[in-house]
């Protein structure tokens, strides 16, 4: 019989959001009537329309794709140049990232659990507790970890706290470690990192000759004008970071699939016996032989977010959610709950109510509202007694999410 890979034995339970999936199905084959009334505040998944102007540029060119003259087979592996050129014209402008470090992919919970196959074993891996759940179970699966234990909490995996007390960023590690993965605007708890608590992390790798692999999926809802927006905003990252970005929350794109990595040419990692290697080339390495790029519709429809048209277009639906996340923030305070994140991330974070744990909250929120939230344990030890609230919504099923909390809760 052929042998599997036993790593996959030692993940807990299913991944969070089959396993809240499997929960709201088993209400609603439970509750019939109830159940037409759910709301969905789970998973973090955009609602709203793409965009016209991406819709455009996808319907251009899925014509050319029509048409002899201007059909394409396989494209780059690494992505189009035209995309590639936008992302460092909008995203890196005067940050030392060219376009041939920009790696376009198919978004970035492949790539931030695909990375993993240019590091070998052995590194000592930190996450941050809570976390979103990619980065630890892609660990397990690879063998960097032992096993778990009852919280969820993997042997081997350096974890660090993100309470109230410290905002939500982890303080610096006593220990060396060699790759630490970051998240902000971060999920799930909405915390932004200052520039300060960034250069903090980047000093820290460059004196420990670490790699940062800093997720900034949701850049894009960052509205406090000095809240980075890029690890590389921060000198020194070039030498210690790579940055996983997407078009999934600002475009739309999350049934779509784009998004990219940037990794700068500075960026180096070592051989047992001490060679420095670029990792950027082991990663081009990796896409050409296992990647055969995004679709060339889908690019079109990724590089036109960056037209003019596109720009505005993204900034009303950020607009759209943060406003949503407002009002969330707003309910939850009313009704005494205390509240954080939701102000540079589209996520509010919210403390249980006392005496209820995160699967108690969930469990409550499904039977007595009929509303969809995340239990903060799922993302970690440290996320018991929180839950996280995805502002990813329509406006009417948000205000009627803040009516069900106050009626349930006020
Ligand atoms: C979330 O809800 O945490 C996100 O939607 C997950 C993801 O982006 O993969």
């Amino acid at each position: 019989m052929a042998r599997i890979n036993e790593n996959f034995l030692k993940l807990k339970a299913g991944y969070l959001f089959p396993e809240i999936g499997r929960r709201v199905s088993e209400f609603t084959d439970n509750n019939a009537e109830a159940a037409t009334k759910i709301i969905k505040c789970g998973i973090g998944d955009v609602t709203e329309p793409l965009p016209e102007a991406v819709r455009e540029a996808m319907h251009k060119a899925v014509d050319e794709l029509g048409n002899h003259d201007t059909f394409r087979g396989y494209g780059p592996e690494q992505g189009y140049d035209f995309l590639r050129e936008a992302v460092v014209a909008n995203a890196y402008e005067g940050l030392g990232i060219n376009a041939d470090d920009i790696f376009i992919s198919d978004g970035s919970k492949c790539d931030t659990g695909n990375v993993l196959d240019i590091f070998g074993p052995g590194n000592k891996i930190a996450v941050t507790d809570p976390v979103y759940p990619v980065y630890v179970d892609t660990n397990v699966m690879i063998g960097n970890t032992g096993e778990g234990d009852a919280s969820g909490r993997y042997e081997g995996l350096v974890y660090l706290a993100c309470t109230a007390e410290n905002d939500f960023v982890p303080a610096i590690p006593e220990e060396k470690v060699d790759l630490i993965y970051l998240c902000y605007p971060n999920n799930p708890t909405g915390a932004s990192a200052t520039r300060a608590q960034l250069e903090a992390w980047v000093a820290y790798a460059k004196e420990n000759d670490a790699i940062i692999l800093y997720d900034a999926a949701y850049e894009a809802f960052i509205q406090e004008d000095d809240v980075p927006r890029s690890i590389f905003e921060i000198e020194g990252a070039l030498e210690c970071a790579m940055e996983f970005r997407s078009f999934s929350k600002n475009g739309g794109f999350t049934g779509v699939r784009c998004g990219y990595i940037a990794i700068p040419s500075q960026l180096k990692g070592t051989t047992e016996s001490g060679e420095e290697v670029s990792i950027k080339q082991l990663w081009s390495r990796r896409t050409s032989t296992k990647f055969n790029g995004a679709s060339y519709p889908v690019q079109r429809g990724a590089e036109a977010i960056f037209s003019d048209a596109g720009k505005a277009q993204v900034a009303a639906l950020v607009e759209h959610y943060m406003s949503n996340a407002t009002l969330l923030r707003e309910a939850c305070t009313e009704i005494g709950l205390q509240v954080f994140g939701g102000v540079n991330a589209p996520y509010v974070w919210v403390a249980c109510p006392e005496g209820i744990d995160s699967w108690g909250m969930f469990d409550k929120m499904l039977q007595e509202a009929q509303v969809v939230i995340t239990p903060g344990s799922g993302f970690g030890a440290a996320g018991e007694g929180y839950f996280r609230i995805s502002a990813f919504n329509s406006r009417a099923n948000v205000e009627e999410v803040c009516k069900r909390l106050k009626a349930v809760f006020g």
